[in-house]
């Protein structure tokens, strides 16, 4: 395995126990309380060094996918690492500007933009719109107009290139799905924006999916987006400047990360080779995903029908990716390095049944009061979060070196209920 410097440097057992860093995950547990989401500094430049040292010599710009995980403490991490944004919606937007995030900094990509949405991007002096039909096209030019600016615009195409991922769900980019600009319609789109006197088309996009572990539709759309790049110059349409391939890069926890960055990077060059074009892509789990660990108690066991039942006191409100996409997550007792001995099922209190970590699984044999470690959840985890069941959120700790800091509080059930207006001031018409 081509691991070496790019095995997550974040975790490691002492005498048994698990740590992130310098900082045993037990202590955090203690001084925080459970559930919590853990993130581990190293962890996150490491991957973003790996990325970068894989792409050097190629004209690259990273755009990290906020959507992955937005809290501002990470985003702020990223801003001082050099890296820009790629942003889906005013509330990340927000949340970028006020971690430090510049507009330049900045592209929006996303499907149904509001025309608030757009306003406010514009105002912000977003880098790239990336609009995804024409009528969002036609709403730009609106809003455009109205404040009398001229926006950069990259269309995002729909290339028709399967991928083949964990869950369908997590596949964006065939005909037929609501992503993107069909490619037999890309032309007529973008002559259709040459008319538009506020818009100006500077770059074309493409986004595949979520963890693609072959870097072959990464060739392909490569070569997809060259190719509408030189049918738009011939056309004399516009000069595009940008090709943006979109976020979706796997192998976070096994295989030979050093070969598939170096194929990630050679399905890159053609782009490269293109005169003055300078590529951009947009991960996000790949940077922060094999940072985090959720980090759960053990309330009860109990069996059922022959099965073994662990009930944690974290539910699929705080994580839902294997609820959702039946997504895989190393589970491990914080407190022993125990080898895994118990079949079991490992599930939350919330009350459906879809609510499991894990389903049938060999783990460590734990009890109430264990700690347990949730691997791999550093993306999507506290972003997908919700309060069903009525339950407020979990904290999240960012680790760095020997020291952590709270970047999240908890919620309380003060939350829960702030903006609820229980007495309803009725209005008519
Ligand atoms: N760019 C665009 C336009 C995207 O839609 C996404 C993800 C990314 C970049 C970043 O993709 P990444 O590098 O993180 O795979 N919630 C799912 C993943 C859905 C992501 C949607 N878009 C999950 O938990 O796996």
């Amino acid at each position: 395995m081509g691991q070496g410097v790019l095995e997550a440097p974040g975790y490691a057992r002492r005498e048994g126990a698990l740590w992130c860093e310098g900082v045993s995950l037990g202590a955090i547990a203690e001084r925080v309380g459970t559930p919590t989401y853990v993130y581990s500094t190293a962890t996150i430049c490491n991957r973003l060094d790996a990325l970068r040292r894989a792409l050097a010599g190629l004209p690259v710009h990273i755009h990290y996918s906020v959507k992955a995980n937005s809290s501002r403490a990470i985003l702020a991490l990223l801003k001082s690492r050099g890296v820009g944004v790629d942003i889906v919606s005013g509330g990340e937007l927000h949340r970028a500007l006020t971690a430090g995030f510049n507009g330049r900094d900045m592209v929006f990509s996303g499907v149904g933009k509001t025309a608030v949405e757009l306003e406010r991007a514009v105002r912000a002096g977003v880098k790239s719109i990336n609009v995804e039909s024409e009528g969002e096209i036609v709403a730009l030019q609106k809003v455009a107009a109205r404040l009398q600016v001229v926006v950069s615009v990259a269309l995002r195409v729909n290339p028709d290139i399967a991928v083949d991922t964990p869950h369908k769900y997590t596949r964006t980019a065939e005909l037929g799905m609501k992503f993107g600009i069909p490619h037999d319609k890309v032309m007529r789109v973008a002559r259709a924006m040459a008319d538009m006197p506020n818009l100006k088309l500077t770059g074309i996009a493409a986004h595949l999916g979520s963890q693609i572990d072959d870097v072959a539709p990464y060739a392909r759309a490569a070569h997809c987006l060259v190719q509408f790049k030189r049918e738009i110059e011939g056309a004399g349409i516009a000069r595009i400047a940008t090709l943006d391939l979109g976020g979706g890069l796997g192998l976070g926890a096994s295989g030979d990360r050093d070969a598939y960055l170096q194929g990630y990077a050679e399905a890159l060059r053609v782009i490269a080779e293109e005169p003055d074009t300078e590529i951009m892509i947009e991960p996000g789990r790949f940077i922060v995903a094999d940072a985090g660990v959720l980090l759960t108690r053990v309330l009860y066991r109990k069996s059922s029908g022959g099965t073994e039942i662990v009930v944690t006191d974290a539910g699929m409100n705080d994580f839902i990716r294997p609820s959702l996409y039946e997504s895989l997550h190393d589970i491990e007792s914080v407190d022993t390095a125990e080898e895994p001995s118990l079949l079991a099922n490992v599930v939350g209190p919330v009350c459906e049944s879809g609510d499991f970590f894990a389903t049938g699984r060999l783990i460590p044999e734990v009890g109430p009061g264990s700690l347990l470690a949730i691997r791999t959840a550093g993306a999507y985890g506290y972003s997908m979060s919700s309060n069903y069941n009525s339950r407020p959120r979990p904290a999240e700790v960012l680790v760095d070196g020997d020291r952590f800091a709270l970047i999240t509080e908890r919620e309380s059930d003060a939350d829960l209920t702030r903006r609820e207006i229980s007495a309803p001031h009725w209005s008519e018409d």
